[in-house]
């Protein structure tokens, strides 16, 4: 089938479907500028090692190497915008209030930036802080925390040198309990499940995937390359998300 064929199949199944949820991964924001993690050159995994840089031991080794990645990360995200996919899933929730979730592993923040409402940020964010250890005084970072650090100094607690560190999830770490919570409602709910740029090589959030087949939700892909979820999927939009994001939601 062509692509063209496809997306026309998938936007029927959308149609018949009351409640969509969409799982997000890094390529629904490749188009915008963001590189991937795992795609053979491109992908941020392909040259360094996520052990190196995106876990709580990596930071607590190295917090400078660590600091010093996320923030070229949030200052190249600062140049960049939400593209034509994201800005479709917005336009279609407030099109149909209340019938399309999404769910994402990203940490951009650009659904929320095109104006999705509701995102379930599986992985957190990388525009927001927290402390490394939990404080004992039950309070977050604020500015003035981050301000007083020496400039491109990962910050530090002034009272008991607790370290700042970004808001996102870890290899090894719990995702936010309250948004997994309500990924896995909205994947047991759904009718369909558009899963847009993600390779599914990552759980939880994959099994979400598998959560919604299980209770009977159709699958469609949209991803230009193969992906570990295609096996579940009823429908395989081969292409990018900024491409096949607009017509298959145009309705
Ligand atoms: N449109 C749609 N999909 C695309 C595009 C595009 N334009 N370009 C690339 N892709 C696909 C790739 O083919 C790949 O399958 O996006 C997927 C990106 O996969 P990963 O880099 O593994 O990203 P993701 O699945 O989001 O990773 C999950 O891994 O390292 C962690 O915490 C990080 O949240 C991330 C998690």
């Amino acid at each position: 089938m062509s692509l063209s064929a496809s997306i026309l199949a998938a936007r029927q199944l959308l149609q018949e479907a009351a409640h969509i949820a969409v799982l997000s991964g890094a390529g629904i924001s490749a188009e915008s500028g963001v590189p991937t993690f795992r795609d053979a050159q491109t992908g941020l995994w392909a040259h360094l090692r996520p052990e190196d840089l995106a876990t709580e031991d990596a930071f607590r080794r190295h917090p400078q190497r660590v600091w010093d990645w996320y923030a070229e990360r949030r200052a190249s995200l600062a140049e960049v915008q939400p593209n034509a996919g994201h800005r479709a899933l917005a336009e279609f929730q407030h099109r149909h209030p209340g019938r399309l979730t999404v769910i994402t592993q990203n940490v951009d923040g650009l659904h929320q930036r095109a104006g999705s409402t509701g995102v379930l940020a599986l992985h957190g964010s990388l525009a927001a802080d927290r402390w490394l250890d939990p404080c004992p005084a039950g309070r977050g970072p604020t500015a003035c925390d981050v301000a007083r650090a020496d400039p491109g100094r990962p910050p530090r607690c002034a009272q008991c040198g607790n370290w700042v560190r970004p808001a996102v999830v870890w290899f090894g770490e719990l995702l936010p309990e309250d948004q997994l919570r309500q990924a896995e409602q909205a994947a047991s709910r759904c009718d369909a499940m558009l899963v847009v740029g993600t390779a599914g090589a990552v759980y939880p959030a994959a099994g979400l995937a598998h959560q919604a087949r299980a209770a009977g939700a159709r699958l469609i892909v949209v991803n230009p390359h193969p992906s570990e979820l295609d096996g579940l999927a009823q429908l395989r939009l081969v292409g990018g998300a900024a491409q096949v994001l607009p017509p298959l939601l145009d309705f």
